[in-house]
């Protein structure tokens, strides 16, 4: 997602250092982002010179250091952990009147903002996947949130192209305190033998215009990320409708978190979507949807 963002940035015209504790996630961002834009100039949507200066507005920094940044966005993994750590260390290495925007699934932006000394400059920015291409951009107050800062992220998310909808600081925001119980419940869905895999992506494709089935869509998010942030929901609200359906627990515990991974619900190990065989101790229906 963080390259997704560096690419958006950089297209409306912003410098952008990126930066990520691993040389391979920077140069896989990189190589995605080169692949967006090409392909923007084989449609004819950018020009030669337009593509090649996005590319040098994008400048990848694989070490820490003090980021001279007037807005930064954190878009590290789903864990509360790093995403202290990594606010503590924006607080002190960015200049004092930088905003600070996290582009959290669902944890909490007040907590976020509470370890840094300007909990007033600090914001939820939820951006979706494929960053490009979603026009959603989740603008989420904390309780110290200011008016200023809500009005710089709104301004920056229209400049990129988005669309900005604000929502209050409680556990998945808007956005996955909706959409994850609903992927959850497919997963149930499939434990407890009502469909398959590709019956159940087939029933919410064709009958609710859903553009991927909730499988597909899971492996697209991670399941990793989705269990993290039905933990998030359970955490926060104590209320068992949240719970993570054991199967999806077992699917994080094999490794196998989706499309990242080259196994999810579905096999991806040839770079396409294909069906998986079904696991050991899985129900997964037997024919039910023929
Ligand atoms: N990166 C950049 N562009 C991409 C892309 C990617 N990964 N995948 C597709 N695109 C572009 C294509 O280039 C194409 O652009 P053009 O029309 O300009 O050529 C356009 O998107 C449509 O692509 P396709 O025709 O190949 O495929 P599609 O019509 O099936 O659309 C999709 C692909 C947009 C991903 C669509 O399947 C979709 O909307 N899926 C649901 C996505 C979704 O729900 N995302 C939110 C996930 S939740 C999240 O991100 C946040 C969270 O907290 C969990």
């Amino acid at each position: 997602m963080g390259g997704g963002i560096a690419q958006v940035a950089a297209a409306a015209g912003d410098e952008v250092l990126l930066h990520d504790v691993n040389q391979q996630f920077i140069d896989r961002g990189l190589r995605t982002i080169e692949k967006n834009l090409a392909r923007s100039v084989e449609k004819g949507r950018l020009t030669e010179e337009q593509r090649g200066n996005i590319i040098a507005r994008i400048d990848a920094r694989p070490k820490w250091e003090d980021f001279d940044v007037e807005f930064a966005v954190e878009a590290a993994s789903e864990n509360v952990e790093v995403k202290l750590d990594l606010f503590r260390r924006m607080d002190t290495d960015t200049p004092p009147t930088a905003i600070l925007a996290s582009n959290t699934s669902s944890i909490s932006i007040t907590r976020i903002g509470a370890v840094t000394s300007r909990p007033a400059q600090v914001i939820g920015m939820h951006f979706f996947n494929p960053v490009p291409v979603m026009k959603l951009v989740e603008l989420i107050r904390g309780l110290a949130t200011s008016q200023p800062t809500f009005d710089a992220a709104h301004a920056l998310a229209i400049r990129y192209g988005k669309v900005p909808v604000a929502a209050n600081d409680f556990p998945g925001f808007i956005s996955n305190r909706i959409l994850c119980p609903m992927l959850n419940e497919a997963v149930f869905a499939l434990y407890e033998g009502v469909g398959t895999v590709e019956s159940i992506d087939a029933v919410m494709k064709l009958g609710m215009n859903h553009p991927m089935g909730p499988f597909e869509l899971a492996d697209f998010v991670g399941l990793d990320t989705l269990l993290a942030i039905m933990e998030v929901l359970y955490e926060g609200y104590g209320d068992s409708k949240y719970r993570a359906c054991p199967l999806l627990r077992n699917y994080v515990a094999a490794g196998w978190v989706g499309r990242k991974a080259g196994r999810g619900f579905y096999d991806w190990s040839s770079g396409t979507m294909q069906p998986a065989s079904p696991p050991n101790g899985a129900v997964h229906a037997a024919g039910a949807a023929r």
